[in-house]
């Protein structure tokens, strides 16, 4: 880890007073957190945490770069899929976790510019710091729209909306488990001995893994999980580690439950189960960004880095059949953005002079190659109320996949 770029003191001195938070935290527990409490508190803690913090995480400058920063064709491709699911839904577009406000200002501009020029767009953001820079992009690429955009602190009991989120799932913590023989383990988080951590060295970390038996119902749900794979647990060598995303389903039931007519639309990286939980991916998914780098330290630094795990779809897909949601479709990032007219709109916005031009090649590339985001990254969909014939899916949808 020594050669990352060392934090500004500022910097370091939330983190070290966020490890505190989590430090004390431990201690009250009894000396063990599920790694859920750990990333809940790395990234959301008020004030401390990576998105609740001000430090800068988006685009050339911060941690890592998502598909809306990378070009106005991601999101005019996902307004030209809203716009087929708005007909009859009274609340617009709702967006969560908006990140800079970039998908909102790309969507508002296509949504008018294909005559929806009315429509509310409402976001749910737990960071305060990105809701003032999410208006203030809002505000500079799509002025004509910011008094339709409306920050919500939680949502009706019932919305009629086209509800969108990108790297969204990703980012809710998860819980991590290990299979030990026929034992199942709950991976926690404990202090290390501060005997052995050097308090004169930025990077030295202040917790360590900690594994405990799993509780009944945790241990049902990651058997759950596995048998959704279709792996059966002798083809898998021990110890075996994973992520168990219950959260990010229970957010899919939670919102499934209140939409009334409409849909959800989600893109995030991830797999089907049989892939997720394959026998080979024996260390699980979770990852950390730190200015461009990846790795798999997730206590490093607590809130200066990114901590991510990938989707598992079929719990995704599980959880919105829980709450009664039609699926609508699921294939790759490119499969979406070609089905919804990417290559037509490139058309259409061709710059005229050659450098960017060559940049606008260059970031279609990262959209859907297969060696940058197109593949890795999928699309998926549910509805209420709506016809089965959703544009993006229109080519090469995987559902029967998961
Ligand atoms: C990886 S960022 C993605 C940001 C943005 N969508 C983009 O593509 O650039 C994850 C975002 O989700 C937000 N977030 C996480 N959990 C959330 C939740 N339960 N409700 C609303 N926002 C949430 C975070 O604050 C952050 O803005």
């Amino acid at each position: 880890m020594s050669d990352l770029p060392t934090p500004e003191p500022e910097a370091l001195a939330i983190s070290q007073e966020l490890g505190a938070v989590i430090g004390q935290r431990i201690e009250r527990a009894g000396g063990w957190i599920g790694f859920d409490a750990f990333m809940a508190a790395a990234l959301y803690e008020p004030g401390l945490g990576y998105y609740s913090g001000n430090s800068r995480k988006f685009g050339r400058g911060g941690d890592f770069v998502t598909a809306p920063e990378i070009s106005p064709l991601f999101g005019a491709c996902v307004a030209a899929q809203c716009a087929q699911w708005l007909e009859g839904t009274s609340d617009g577009v709702i967006e969560f976790g908006a990140g800079t406000g970039m998908l909102a200002a790309h969507v508002l501009n296509e949504l008018s510019r294909l005559g929806f020029d009315e429509v509310s767009y409402g976001i749910v953001e737990l960071s305060a710091p990105l809701r003032a820079v999410q208006r203030h992009t809002i505000e500079a690429l799509a002025p004509h729209a910011i008094t339709r955009v409306r920050w919500h602190d939680e949502l009706p009991r019932r919305i009629d909306a086209v509800v969108l989120a990108n790297e969204l799932l990703d980012a809710i913590p998860v819980r991590r488990f290990v299979l030990d023989g026929p034992r199942v383990l709950e991976r926690g988080v404990a202090r290390r001995d501060p005997a052995g951590v050097d308090s004169q060295d930025p990077f030295a970390q202040a917790f360590e893994w900690s594994d405990r038996p799993a509780g009944p119902d945790f241990e049902e749900q990651v058997r759950r999980a596995l048998e959704r794979s279709g792996w059966s647990s002798d083809e898998r060598a021990t110890p075996y580690e994973s992520e168990l995303g219950e959260q990010a389903r229970a957010w899919v039931e939670t919102i499934g439950a209140s939409l009334g007519r409409g849909a959800l639309l989600l893109f995030d990286y991830g797999f089907p189960a049989g892939e997720f939980y394959h026998p080979q991916r024996s260390e699980g998914t979770l990852a950390c960004h730190y200015r461009h780098r990846v790795h798999f330290e997730p206590f490093f630094l607590p809130g200066l880095q990114d901590i991510t795990s990938h989707v598992d779809f079929s719990a995704i897909a599980a959880g919105a059949a829980a709450a009664g949601l039609d699926p609508l479709g699921y294939t790759s990032q490119a499969n979406f953005l070609l089905n919804s007219g990417l290559l037509e709109r490139l058309g259409q916005v061709q710059p005229e002079d050659a450098l960017a031009r060559a940049r606008q090649s260059q970031a279609i590339q990262a959209l859907v190659s297969e060696a940058e985001m197109g593949e890795l990254f999928k699309v998926i969909a549910f509805g209420r109320g709506l016809a089965d014939d959703a544009l993006g899916f229109s080519r090469g949808d995987r559902f029967g996949a998961l």
